[in-house]
């Protein structure tokens, strides 16, 4: 049964979080205060002024420069953003991408930078807000023929994709990661070979559910990569499973 005391994100009250809380929820009185808009199109607005149309590069340095200037944002960021990167360069050419959780478009933009044509990205995306300022940071980067941005939750979309994907990146909510990658498994969108990066599995995220499965439903071959939470030194991790496929064959 739901209960208020369940859901809350009791993580974020980890000493450790502290000073990174405080700033955050600061800034998010101010903003408030203000009326400012959404966070993710403010990011958007200082790309547009600060990036040059077609250049990736100055897109996501923008992003970074707001990030760590303005506001922090969620984005996987220049620390664990190059090891995405890294995956993405072991799939094939022609490779098709599922990313859960657009954002600002940052990791879109680093996947479309490392996947040559015509691999392509699927992004889902729950917050209209939030794709908007994705869609627009994609087209600024020059990548808006190589992305489908699909505006709804996970757990909708999903059954309604064309697979399978060759890279899926679970960058949404936390506790969703193991009920639609089990999702992605029964709808055959993944299929043997299949890697799966998994943002914010550091111990601050509390991820045992997420990491049992992977470590141990004997589907994967699964490892962890130390790195530390976006534009912060707060320890975090990035878990890389690699599907071998089912029993059953899929
Ligand atoms: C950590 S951010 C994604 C960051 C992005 N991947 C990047 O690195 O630039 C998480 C995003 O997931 C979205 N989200 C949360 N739950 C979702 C769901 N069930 N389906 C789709 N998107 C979701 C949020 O609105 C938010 O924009």
């Amino acid at each position: 049964m739901w209960h208020p005391l369940g859901v809350f994100p009791w993580r974020f009250l980890h000493p450790r979080m502290w000073a990174f809380n405080a700033r955050n929820v600061l800034h998010f009185l101010i903003d408030k205060l203000r009326g400012a808009p959404p966070r993710p199109l403010r990011a958007r607005d200082f790309a547009a002024e600060h990036a040059t149309p077609g250049d990736a590069t100055s897109v996501l340095a923008a992003l970074d420069r707001y990030a760590t200037e303005k506001r922090w944002l969620m984005s996987v960021g220049p620390e664990k953003g190059p090891l995405l990167s890294e995956m993405i360069a072991r799939i094939p050419a022609g490779a098709r991408v599922l990313e859960l959780g657009a954002y600002c478009g940052y990791s879109a933009i680093m996947i479309c930078q490392r996947l040559p044509p015509p691999g392509a990205l699927v992004s889902v995306e729950i917050s209209r807000a939030n794709a908007e300022a994705a869609r627009d940071n994609i087209a600024l980067a020059g990548f808006a023929e190589r992305v489908e941005l699909r505006v709804g939750s996970s757990s909708e979309e999903i059954p309604k994709l064309d697979g399978p994907f060759d890279l899926v990146f679970l960058d949404h909510w936390k506790d969703l990661y193991k009920k639609d990658l089990i999702l992605l498994e029964e709808h055959r969108l993944i299929r043997p070979g299949t890697i799966v990066v998994a943002d914010n599995t550091g111990d601050l995220f509390d991820p045992g559910v997420y990491l049992d499965y992977v470590r141990t439903c004997g589907r994967y071959d699964s490892e962890s990569r130390e790195a530390h939470i976006e534009y912060s030194n707060l320890p975090d991790a990035v878990e890389i499973s690699v599907y071998r496929g089912s029993a059953e064959g899929a």
